[in-house]
């Protein structure tokens, strides 16, 4: 199978960074990570990218500097396919505009609910009884684009923002992998 070149954006612990990359291993898996890219110089999940030899970028500027650089990179790199995974960055809409249905993302939370940050904070004071992840493509407005796959995740009582971001992320894990077996499954 000739594999699509993918990229990751990262801001933090890279965990989700860390799964793709192992299921990119894998001979069915219709992606190839070929890059990292993170705004933030101390993120904890660059080490994925050093431990798996992936080329990575870590650049701290403006939005325009920045998106300039990295559009250089990714179209140097050929990227098909670019997978947000704690990266809290903006992008411009013009840049979005440009990738269209080429940027997804993960959020943790049973989208359009609990769209930006805090997330299991605002579940757990709700009276919800589940939540989980959704994988969506990225479109101008933020955690707005057509969701790929859901997973769900049964709140507890005893449930602190702990313990369920723990449950929520490695529903995450296997979120992102379907989400991207599906994407290609449809093309
Ligand atoms: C994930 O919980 C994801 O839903 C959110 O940011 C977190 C990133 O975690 N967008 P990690 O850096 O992959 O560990």
């Amino acid at each position: 199978m000739v594999k699509k070149k993918a990229c990751v954006f990262i801001s933090g612990s890279g965990t989700n960074l860390k799964s793709i990359i192992k299921n990119s291993r894998d001979y069915n898996f219709p992606i190839n990570i070929s890059l990292v890219v993170t705004n933030n110089k101390t993120a904890k999940g660059i080490i994925f990218a050093k431990k798996f030899s992936i080329p990575y970028i870590c650049l701290n500027t403006d939005q325009y500097k920045f998106e300039k650089i990295i559009l250089k990179k990714l179209n140097e790199n050929k990227i098909k396919l670019i997978c947000l995974a704690g990266f809290m960055k903006i992008l411009s809409k013009k840049f979005i505009r440009d990738f269209r249905g080429k940027i997804i993302n993960i959020h943790p939370s049973l989208l359009p609910k609990y769209k930006g940050l805090n997330t299991f904070n605002r579940v757990l004071k709700s009276k919800d009884k589940i939540t989980g992840c959704t994988v969506h493509f990225v479109d101008e407005k933020l955690d707005n684009g057509k969701t790929i796959i859901q997973k769900r995740v049964l709140i507890g009582s005893k449930d602190d923002a702990k313990t369920l971001k723990k449950r929520v992320q490695f529903e995450e894990y296997r979120a992102y992998t379907n989400a991207i077996h599906k994407i290609y499954e449809l093309n």
